[in-house]
């Protein structure tokens, strides 16, 4: 059978009402729609990405519709740029209660003894360094206030291994373990530090990876539900673990990607 997308949720409380909240990545897919999402759920949403442009329109639009939302330039390989970001958070709201580290690369594919260097280093800096420079900012940031809520995003494929995906693997299963670790430090500090997992989801980096219709529903048949999410479903877990709904969950690495993982 066909796999068919069925037409994105659309619910709408106020998980977050009054909490500012970091998305890095925000530019595009996921962190694009965890945007809008936290914002409609009643959050001051600091919009993180680097092409400035993306996030200046999509701020505006979302303001334009009556929600709070700013940018900020951020390259989350650049610790300055990381320190700017957290900066520019407290400089405007004083405080800083949550963040959505989404921001990643893709790429690097095939067996390990093809792969360069170069590639490895410029992966691993966006996808474990990166969060990593995120998380000691935006904790620090939220230390004095009594704690906060960060998700991270890892991916199925830093829950599984898989054949020709040794430097995003990689990435993303050390992302998993920092994700643990940061939590035990804070877990009673009133931070959590929790991780989604995504499979499959339209974005500008799957559509990178999978270019056709006929490739997309491949990779969709290979997963238990023959399904590609939408990147607001992911946004949606995010959301969930942000919220005080998740308040006793620290240190978990959530799979969103249609059962794969319980095989
Ligand atoms: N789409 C999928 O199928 C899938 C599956 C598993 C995990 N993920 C993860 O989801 C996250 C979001 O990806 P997406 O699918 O929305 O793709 P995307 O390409 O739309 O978004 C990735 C975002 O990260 C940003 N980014 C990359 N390097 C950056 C840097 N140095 N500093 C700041 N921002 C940077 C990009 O500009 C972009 O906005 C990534 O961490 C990705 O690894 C995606």
């Amino acid at each position: 059978m066909a796999y068919a997308n069925p037409p994105p949720l659309t619910l709408r409380a106020e998980r977050l009402k009054g909490r500012v909240v970091l998305v890095t990545g925000a530019s595009s897919g996921i962190g694009a729609a965890a945007t809008r999402l936290f914002a409609a759920e009643g959050a001051k949403v600091i919009a993180a990405a680097r092409r400035k442009d993306r996030i200046a329109a999509l701020s505006r639009e979302l303001v334009d519709e009556g929600l709070e939302v700013a940018h900020v330039e951020l390259d989350v390989t650049d610790e300055a740029s990381v320190a700017a970001a957290v900066g520019f958070c407290l400089e405007r709201y004083d405080r800083l209660d949550g963040a959505f580290n989404n921001a990643g690369q893709g790429g690097g594919r095939g067996p390990v003894h093809t792969l360069d260097v170069a590639t490895f280093d410029a992966i691993h800096a966006v996808n474990l360094r990166g969060v990593f420079l995120c998380l000691k900012h935006e904790i620090a940031a939220m230390l004095p206030s009594g704690g906060g809520s960060i998700v991270n995003t890892s991916s199925i494929g830093g829950l599984k291994g898989g054949a020709g995906n040794a430097i995003y693997g990689s990435s993303k299963f050390g992302l998993a373990g920092l994700t643990r670790c940061a939590a035990l430090d804070y877990a009673r500090d009133g931070v959590r530090v929790n991780a989604i997992a995504p499979g499959p989801t339209r974005s500008e980096m799957f559509d990178r990876w999978m270019p056709t219709e006929e490739a997309r529903a491949a990779m969709a048949e290979s997963f238990p539900m023959n399904y590609i999410a939408h990147p607001a479903d992911m946004a949606r877990a995010a959301l969930w673990l942000l919220s005080d709904e998740a308040r006793w969950t620290t240190g978990a690495v959530i799979p969103c990607e249609g059962g794969l993982s319980a095989r």
